[in-house]
């Protein structure tokens, strides 16, 4: 199993959240979270002096799959929050060891 991770613009929020449902995933989480890329911010004028913003909004989805359902996954995503321009967000995509639902006891590929 692997848990995807995609931080993305703040605005991608709701049709990030319905092309995962019509993928048809299994559970996601979504929290808000601040960050940067490789622009390390943006500047931006208040009151005439340029001053860096270094954090920026953006949503976080995790998704956890099996590993058949990566690549997919990946695709849905880019296709549904790309914009093609800088601050688009990444995809990091990781091992997840267990997964147990605690109300069955249910445990790996049949409690994701
Ligand atoms: N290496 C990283 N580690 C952790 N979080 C990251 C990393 N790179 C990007 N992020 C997160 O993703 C968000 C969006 O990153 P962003 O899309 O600006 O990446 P980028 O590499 O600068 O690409 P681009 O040049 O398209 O802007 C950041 O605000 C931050 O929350
Ligand atoms: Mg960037």
């Amino acid at each position: 199993m692997k848990r995807v991770t995609a931080i993305v613009r703040p605005e991608k929020m709701e049709p990030l959240k319905d092309a995962l449902f019509a993928a048809d995933v299994k559970g996601m989480t979504i929290s808000q979270v601040h960050g940067c890329g490789a622009q390390h911010g943006w500047s931006e004028y208040v009151r005439g002096t340029e001053v860096m913003l270094n954090m920026v909004p953006k949503v976080k989805f995790e998704v956890v799959v099996e590993d058949d359902a990566v690549d997919a996954l990946v695709d849905t995503i880019v296709g549904a929050a790309r914009t093609g321009e800088v601050g688009d967000g990444k995809i990091f995509v990781a091992p997840v060891e267990e997964v147990v639902r605690i109300r069955t006891g249910e445990r790996g590929a049949s409690a994701v």
